[in-house]
C-alpha cells in the first residue's frame, strides 16, 4: 500500500533528523519490495518560516496535512521567535495541528533499550510503559483562554469533559489489550495519574476513567495521584504498562520518564486523534546543537516506526506493521552494538552515522525475517 505523507522538517535540529527518518522509510519501502510505499511531500513550517512570510503554518502545508495519510514532524520553534504577547511563533505549528485535527491521543513510549544509559540503579526488571496524554484539554486548553489583571493577577482555567475524558481512557484501554495480545508478556494494566485528592476537575477524571475501566475488565486498574506517581516512575517503572493522565501531567511524566530512559534523543512520540496522526520526536528543535551534524535522530526514527504501526492498524496493513517492527529491531540491534550511540548516550557516533548504523542493522533484521 502506498502512503501520503506530509513532512514538516521544522527548525533547529529538525531538518537534520527528519533527513535520517526519511532515508529509513526509503529503505524500508525498498526491502518490502515496495509493498509499503510512500509519496512524501515536504512543507516549510516553523519558526523560520514564519520570519520569512509571517505564517508559521501556511494554509496550504495545514490543508495538505489533514489530506495525507499522516504526518511526519522534526521540530517547530526557535527560542527567539515570538509574537507580541510572548508566545513563541513556532509552537503555532503543533496547536494548530493538534486542536485543528483534533489529535487528543499523545502516545508517548517509554523503553529501555539494551546498551542506553540510564540514571537508574536497578532496571532489572526493564522498562517499558507507554504514558497515554490527554492532549487538547486539561490546563493547555485554555491557551488563549488565561486573564491577566494589569500586573497583578493571573489565572487559567483546567477544562476537563467527560466526552474527552472518555475517549482517552478508552483508548488508553485500547492500547494496553493491544499491547497484551502483541504478547508485551505483562499483564495489562492501565494507571490513572491525577490530582484528585485536591482538585474537582481531576476527581471528575478519574471518575470517567474509572468508568471506562469497568468495561474493560481483562485489564487491571489503578489510580495514583501525580507526585507519587513522579515516585513511582523512577523507584518501580518496572511495574507500568499504560499511563492515563491529565494534558499537562502528561508532558511533564514523559519527560521524567524519557529522563529514565536516555533522554530526549529516544523520546519518539504520536499525536493521534480518530481521522489524522502526527508523528514527532518529543524533543524541540535543539538549537543549542543545530548544524552540527551531533542530534540523535532515533526519537524521530522511532516515531516514524510508530507512525507505520499506526498506519498498519488503520488500514489493516500487515506490510506496514512489519516494517515498523524491523525499524523499531533496527534501532534496538544499532543501540545495542553501541554503532548508533550519539553524544547524548554517551557514544561518538554522530547524526548521519547514527542513521548508517540503523541502515545497516534494518538489512540484516529484513533479511532474517
Ligand atoms: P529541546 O528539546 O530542543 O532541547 C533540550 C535539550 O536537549 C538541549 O540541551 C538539546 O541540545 C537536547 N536535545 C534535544 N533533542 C536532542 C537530540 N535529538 N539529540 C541530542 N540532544 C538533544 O528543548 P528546548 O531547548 O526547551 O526548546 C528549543 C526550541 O524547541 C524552543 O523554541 C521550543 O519551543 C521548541 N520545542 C518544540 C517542540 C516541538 O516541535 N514539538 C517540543 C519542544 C520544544
Ligand atoms: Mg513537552
Amino acid at each position: 500500500m502506498s502512503y501520503g505523507i506530509a513532512v514538516l522538517p521544522g527548525d533547529g535540529i529538525g531538518p537534520e533528523v527528519v533527513a535520517e527518518a526519511l532515508r529509513v522509510l526509503r529503505r524500508v519501502e525498498e526491502l518490502s519490495g515496495e509493498e509499503v510505499a510512500f509519496d512524501l511531500e515536504s512543507f516549510d513550517v516553523g519558526a523560520e518560516a514564519w520570519r520569512r512570510t509571517g505564517e508559521a503554518i501556511s494554509d496550504g502545508a495545514y490543508g495538505a496535512c489533514a489530506a495525507a495519510d499522516a504526518i511526519l514532524l522534526g521540530a517547530a520553534g526557535l527560542p527567539d521567535a515570538r509574537h507580541p504577547d510572548g508566545r513563541e511563533a513556532g509552537a503555532d505549528v503543533i496547536f494548530r495541528l493538534r486542536f485543528g485535527l483534533d489529535l487528543y491521543a499523545g502516545i508517548r513510549p517509554v523503553r529501555l533499550y539494551p546498551g542506553v544509559p540510564t540514571p537508574l540503579r536497578d532496571t532489572a526488571g526493564g522498562i517499558d510503559y507507554v504514558i497515554v496524554r490527554e492532549n487538547v484539554e486539561g490546563v493547555y486548553a485554555g491557551r488563549h483562554g488565561g486573564s491577566r489583571v494589569e500586573g497583578e493577577v493571573a489565572a487559567d482555567t483546567s477544562i476537563v469533559t467527560r466526552a474527552g475524558t472518555l475517549r482517552i481512557a478508552e483508548a488508553a484501554f485500547a492500547l494496553a489489550e493491544s499491547r497484551a495480545r502483541a504478547g508485551h508478556g505483562r499483564a495489562p494494566l492501565v494507571t490513572c495519574v491525577d490530582k484528585s485528592n485536591v482538585l474537582a476537575s481531576y476527581a471528575f477524571f478519574r471518575e470517567v476513567v474509572t468508568e471506562v475501566a469497568a468495561r474493560h475488565p481483562d485489564v487491571a486498574f489503578e489510580a495514583v495521584y501525580v507526585d507519587a506517581a513522579a515516585l513511582y516512575l523512577v523507584q518501580r517503572p518496572a511495574t507500568f504498562d499504560v499511563v492515563v493522565t491529565e494534558n499537562m501531567f502528561g508532558d511533564i511524566l514523559s519527560d521524567l520518564g524519557a529522563g529514565t530512559v536516555g533522554g530526549l534523543g529516544l523520546a519518539g512520540s504520536g499525536d493521534v486523534g480518530d481521522a489524522h496522526g502526527l508523528f514527532q520526536a518529543a524533543h524541540g528543535s535543539a538549537p543549542d546543537i543545530a548544524g552540527q551534524g551531533i542530534a540523535n535522530p532515533l526519537a524521530t526514527v522511532l516515531s516514524t516506526a510508530m507512525m507505520l504501526d499506526w498506519l498498519g492498524r488503520r488500514h489493516d496493513d500487515q506490510a506496514a506493521h512489519r516494517a515498523s517492527a524491523w525499524i523499531d529491531a533496527a534501532v534496538a540491534t544499532a543501540l545495542g552494538d553501541g554503532s548508533a550511540l550519539t553524544g547524548d548516550l554517551g557514544g561518538s557516533a554522530g547524526t548521519s552515522s547514527a542513521g548508517d548504523a540503523v541502515l545497516r542493522a534494518l538489512d540484516t533484521v529484513a533479511a532474517a525475517a
